[in-house]
């Protein structure tokens, strides 16, 4: 039930038309309404995203150039001044939506608080100054690592109105993970709490900031600003830790929107690539701005009167974009939920729902296939009659788990908008429109007006229809990533290069597989490169395998991704021993704890293999095809004969 196979999809003939009331209240309405924009936008990109950004955005200054584009490398809007605090929250103060509910938050132990823009705005204002008294400068980097308490939005939001740059850590992450980004980043504050809720438990995180920045190990951060979430006892450093509520007591509510260049960077935001460290996506202001604005209202044919959930964490690129910046930029209502479904409290989701009559729901396929095996009694004891439009995200949905989500949370009405998108790409790259692209499930459908995405062979060919092939964007988007931090030719390489350049064209490479039916639609079949993805969550192989070697018993660690039910992949790793280690179970908990430390939970591996060997091709290379093999409990596929050890196989399978 994981990922869907080619005979699966190729046998996908159902479809599901809007409604014609839905489609006739839509802000995009029909197909042809699609086929025109696309159109029109595929023609002359710049000038489609120029008219867009007129009308949507407000600007200090207007741009001098649309587009800059020098391979790989792209500029929007240059010479424009803009900034997206002030299109999330000052231009709506001076409408009736200054007293509309802009965040709805829900807190895990039942607590709620809502948040108008007027309110929003206030409080940002005020936390703005608290960094800038703090010493905090345009361009200067801040971290936050943070649960999901308003406050992480209110940070985002406040550190964009002065310029200075976010990286968000998830909170899920480990000290040692945080302190790799912090140091990357150079951050010079970081922002978190003394801890947030979680599966009826209070998990703390001010104590792993203590450890990242222990021994000076990130000697940029000067201060760090804590919020007192939990009131679990903590220490605090003098000098540099300072309580949120207690500065933010003191700040004054003013505080203009710096301008900012259209290409000022407003965010780092890590993610894990095919090498061992993870890379820092950049984005900047005025792109990012329009094209998440954009994306979120058509996609989720905004209404005023919505009530939009998002069910990630702001820790990943969807909590950026989908809570934060592109509702509040449209003036939407935004809701944030602290907790997740668990055995103690299945039905937490659709009792959010039922409260606060949300409108839009979106979520991740893991999370569904969750809710299938806690059964539907659960959803249908619950008024979902609110909801008008599905989403997910994260990893290809298999139909099965489309249609439930479909019949048992949509009650059949509500059209399903599958978003195939990346960190990297910032927004939704291939999507319906839902009232105007008939859906399939399993498949995301057809590109966003203005991207140019195609399924090519490593030559850059287009491939024919129902052929499998390799997912690109043939022109720049206005949310594209600039590029990896401090590291132009990593992001060269990782996305311009696999497939060459045909006659100065360059092909953005999104590391997905992906197949085009006869009607156009995509169908994105997952990672072709050593990435895998752990309920929704991306990990790079090669991250993981660092992260064992690193522990003193182990010489040698391949992980590969092992099919499942219901996290999509699991982390299977193959390890091979230094000479005075026996294998034990024990080691086995030890190995898995210290990826846990050394990552986070989301990547503790499931299974641990000891090995005296791993496969390998004559020239060193390890063959991970094989391993996925053994993982999955296939048998392995294709031609051995390339191996330097045919033993080695054979040992692998009957391994511990
Ligand atoms: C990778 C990006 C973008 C938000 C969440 C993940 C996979 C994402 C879909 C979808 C099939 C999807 C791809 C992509 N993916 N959405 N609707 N259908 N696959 O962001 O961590 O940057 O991961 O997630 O493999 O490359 P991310």
């Amino acid at each position: 039930m994981s990922q869907p196979t080619i005979e699966s999809i190729l046998q996908e003939k159902r479809q599901f038309e809007p409604s014609p009331e839905f489609s006739q209240a839509a802000r995009i309405g029909s197909l042809e309404a699609y086929e025109e924009l696309y159109r029109k936008a595929a023609q002359d990109p710049a000038a489609f995203w120029a008219e867009l950004a007129e009308q949507e955005l407000y600007w200090f200054k207007k741009w001098d150039q649309v587009l800059d584009w020098q391979p790989p490398f792209a500029k929007w809007f240059v010479g424009g001044k803009t900034n997206i605090s002030y299109n999330c929250l000052d231009r709506h103060l001076t409408t009736w939506r200054r007293n509309k509910a802009a965040l709805i938050w829900e807190g895990e132990p039942g607590d709620s608080r809502t948040l108008t823009y007027a309110q929003l705005h206030r409080e940002v204002c005020q936390i703005a100054n608290v960094l800038k008294d703090l010493g905090v400068k345009k361009g200067d980097r801040v971290g936050i690592y943070m649960p999901m308490v308003p406050e992480a939005a209110i940070a985002m939001l406040a550190c964009a109105r002065i310029g200075a740059p976010h990286t968000v850590i998830f909170g899920g992450f480990s000290a040692e993970a945080l302190k790799d980004r912090l140091q990357d980043a150079e951050a010079k504050l970081v922002i978190t709490a003394d801890g947030g809720f979680r599966k009826d438990k209070v998990v703390s995180l001010k104590p792993a900031v203590d450890q990242a920045l222990a021994d000076n190990a990130v000697p940029s951060v000067e201060n760090v600003l804590v919020v007192q979430r939990t009131k679990a006892a903590i220490e605090m450093v003098s000098g540099r830790d300072h309580w949120w509520h207690e500065l933010q007591a003191g700040a004054s509510a003013d505080c203009p929107a710096e301008e900012m260049d259209s290409e000022d960077m407003l965010f780092i935001l890590y993610t894990s690539g095919t090498t061992g460290k993870p890379k820092g996506v950049v984005h900047t202001t005025a792109g990012y701005n329009l094209y998440t604005h954009m994306t979120y209202q058509w996609t989720f044919d905004a209404k005023d009167t919505d009530v939009y959930w998002c069910t990630a964490d702001v820790g990943w690129i969807t909590g950026h974009s989908y809570i934060v910046y592109g509702p509040l930029s449209n003036g939407a209502t935004s809701l944030m939920y602290e907790g997740v479904p668990r055995p103690s409290n299945p039905g937490c989701f659709w009792d959010v729902i039922e409260k606060y009559g949300v409108n839009i729901f979106y979520t991740a396929p893991t999370a569904i296939r969750a809710f299938i095996k806690m059964g539907e009694e659960i959803p249908n004891s619950r008024d979902l009659s609110s909801l008008r439009i599905l989403g997910t995200v994260g990893e290809p949905i298999n139909p099965e788990a489309w249609m439930w989500y479909h019949r048992v949370i949509g009650g059949g009405r509500c059209p399903i908008v599958d978003t195939w998108w990346q960190t990297e790409t910032g927004g939704f790259m291939i999507t319906p429109l839902p009232g105007a692209i008939p859906t399939k499930p399993g498949s995301a459908t057809k590109p966003f007006p203005g991207i140019l995405a195609d399924v090519v062979d490593l030559e850059g060919n287009s491939v024919g229809a129902n052929e499998g092939g390799y997912l690109v964007v043939r022109h720049p988007w206005p949310s594209m990533m600039r590029t990896v931090y401090g590291n132009d030719e990593r992001y060269r390489r990782t996305y311009w290069e696999h497939i060459p350049p045909q006659n100065g064209q360059y092909l953005y490479f999104a590391g997905d597989g992906a197949r085009k039916d006869e009607d156009g639609y995509f169908w994105v079949m997952g990672r072709v490169d050593d990435v895998i993805s752990v309920s929704g969550h991306r990990l790079g192989t090669m991250e993981i395998e660092s992260a064992l070697v690193s522990h003193p018993a182990v010489a040698e660690a391949a992980v590969v991704g092992r099919p499942d039910d219901l996290k999509g992949e699991e982390v299977f790793a193959f390890v091979t021993l230094e000479g005075h280690f026996e294998p034990s179970d024990d080691l086995k908990t030890e190995l898995k704890q210290h990826v846990v430390n050394e990552i986070g939970a989301i990547a503790r591996p499931g299974e641990i293999r000891f090995a005296e060997a791993l496969p390998k091709t004559r020239s060193g290379k390890i063959i991970r095809r094989f391993l996925r093999n053994l993982a999955s409990g296939e048998s392995v596929a294709g031609d051995a004969s390339t191996m330097e050890d045919q033993s080695v196989l054979e040992k692998l399978r009957q391994g511990s």
